[in-house]
């Protein structure tokens, strides 16, 4: 077993954790659909495996991973003015080329799980014009389009952390607005205590719906509490580093939701729903055991496969440090009172 300690522990293989015969026709299942990786092999376990972060950074000429904004995206409001209630003060802002070049969007895994291969197949997705639809447990129901909302909406810029359950992290300026301003203007009834979002589904334009559409449910979808949503770290995003948001990072708006893990924040979003029970999540949906409905970043809660204890922060794509995962990923002081029971001592790997 010594290539257990030759590998990070965020790394580790999935058939040292996985019974054998599972693993094996997982593996034949997933080689199948083209969405194979070197290391860790079913599609939830994708979510844990998708390379190191590190190699070279793409191209900045014509084409390259910063000319992904898009033409239509209204630029009214940008780049807007930063709220200095939300800061990173422990470490330095990543390099936007990192941010831009390194992606999880699943609707634009291909052929390779490389998080440096998303961007350059987003070139078919055109998110203007786009609608989002209002439903549930609404006073009424609506569509909004979603260049109406943006510049009905005074934009701000929050410096927050952000940490992937693959235990990368960043620290990213986003620009948008707070979510609750988003759900005050949907009119939710009283007895709603969930709010569930729906992604875009465009096979046409999404190479990885098309290339996994018999495995994964598409389209994407998460949910959260109403208190979580109401929360004010609770922001959508239409921008990132004084722009719009380039196609990659989920134009053209989505959720960052700074002390859950990545995937809780729905990118490309069309549908809002509220409902009065918790609604299923991509992710949790796929392999519960694994992720949780709250998934809040929680060092004291390792993943089935790695440990979450700490992460590797990346200023660039070459420019990664080791550093201690916090509790909430540090903003307890905001969020903390919602979460009652949640460990903050070392637990054995659980979903939450
Ligand atoms: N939203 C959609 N629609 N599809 C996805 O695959 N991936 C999630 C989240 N939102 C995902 C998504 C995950 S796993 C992460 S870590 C973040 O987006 C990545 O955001 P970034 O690429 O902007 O860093």
């Amino acid at each position: 077993m010594a290539y257990i300690l030759l590998r990070p522990e965020w790394q580790a293989r999935e058939r040292d954790v996985t019974d054998e015969k599972l693993y094996r026709s997982r593996r034949a299942f997933i080689k199948r659909l083209g969405l194979g990786s070197v290391a860790l092999v079913t599609a939830p376990t994708v979510l844990g495996c998708a390379g190191e972060p590190g190699g070279s950074a793409a191209s900045t000429t014509a084409g390259g991973p910063l000319d992904t904004i898009p033409k239509k995206a209204p630029r009214k409001g940008y780049p807007a003015p930063r709220n200095a209630n939300f800061k990173v003060p422990e470490r330095p802002v990543t390099d936007r080329l990192a941010s831009a070049s390194w992606n999880n969007f699943y609707e634009f895994k291909n052929n390779s799980m490389d998080l440096k291969d998303v961007w350059p197949v987003t070139g078919a997705y055109e998110p203007f014009p786009m609608e989002i639809e209002v439903r549930g447990l609404v006073e009424k129901k609506f569509k909004m389009d979603v260049s109406d909302l943006i510049t009905s909406m005074d934009l701000e810029e929050r410096l927050y952390r952000f940490r992937c359950v693959e235990a990368w992290s960043m620290t990213v300026p986003w620009t948008g607005f707070p979510l609750r301003k988003l759900i005050e203007r949907c009119k939710p009834l009283s007895k709603a205590t969930h709010v569930r979002f729906e992604c875009v589904n465009r096979p046409d334009q999404m190479p990885g719906i098309r290339a996994s559409r018999s495995f994964y449910k598409w389209p994407y979808y998460e949910g959260l509490r109403m208190d979580e949503a109401m929360n004010d770290l609770a922001f959508v995003a239409t921008g990132i580093y004084g722009e719009p948001l380039p196609k990659q990072n989920g134009s053209p708006l989505r959720l960052a939701l700074p002390w859950k893990y990545g995937y809780k924040g729905p990118k490309a979003i069309v549908k809002i729903e509220f409902l009065d029970r918790r609604p299923g999540t991509f992710w949790n949906d796929l392999q519960p055991s694994e992720y949780g409905f709250l998934s809040n970043v929680n060092p004291n809660i390792p993943h089935p496969r790695w440990s979450q204890a700490s992460e590797k922060f990346m200023r660039t794509l070459d420019d990664i440090q080791r550093i201690p995962t916090q509790i909430f990923n540090g903003y307890a002081d905001w969020v903390g009172s919602l979460y009652p029971d949640e460990p903050t001592t070392p637990q054995r790997p659980m979903a939450r």
